[in-house]
């Protein structure tokens, strides 16, 4: 089976119990630029977001904001209080949810 319908079998897997509601993709190596060390970041940011973002409103899809609004986003729910992050939790939040919502991640070089 080629690589990209291994993903996309993936993809739809994974849509079985996510994808119905909304758009948070998991994290895949292709998304990490095929780094594993960011890829195991990304999962922690993608447990993160899922973990403590949908206590009060449901899950955003990924690419409803882009990498800066994400950052601001996040940056005013921790000033509200709404949420609590590590400094570390946050970063790879925020890792996760630019790579995710990134159109083209793989193919854009330089982000
Ligand atoms: C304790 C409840 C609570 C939790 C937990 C929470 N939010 Fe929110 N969120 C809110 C409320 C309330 C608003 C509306 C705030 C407003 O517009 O002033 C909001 C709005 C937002 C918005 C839209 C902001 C805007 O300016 O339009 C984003 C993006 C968002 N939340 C992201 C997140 C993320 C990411 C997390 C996890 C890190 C999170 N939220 C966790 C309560 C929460």
């Amino acid at each position: 089976m080629s690589r990209s319908l291994q993903s996309l079998a993936a993809f739809l897997a994974s849509c079985i119990t996510a994808c119905a509601v909304v758009h948070v993709p998991e994290p895949t190596l292709e998304m990490a630029g095929g780094s594993s060390a960011t890829l195991s970041e990304l999962q922690s940011g993608y447990r993160t977001y899922r973990g403590k973002c949908s206590g009060c409103h449901a899950l955003f899809p990924v690419e409803e904001y882009d990498s800066e609004e994400w950052e601001s986003g996040v940056a005013k729910m921790i000033s509200l209080k709404k949420v609590k992050l590590q400094p570390e939790e946050r970063e790879q939040l925020l890792k996760y949810l630019s790579a995710s919502s990134a159109p083209a991640a793989s193919s854009a070089p330089g982000r």
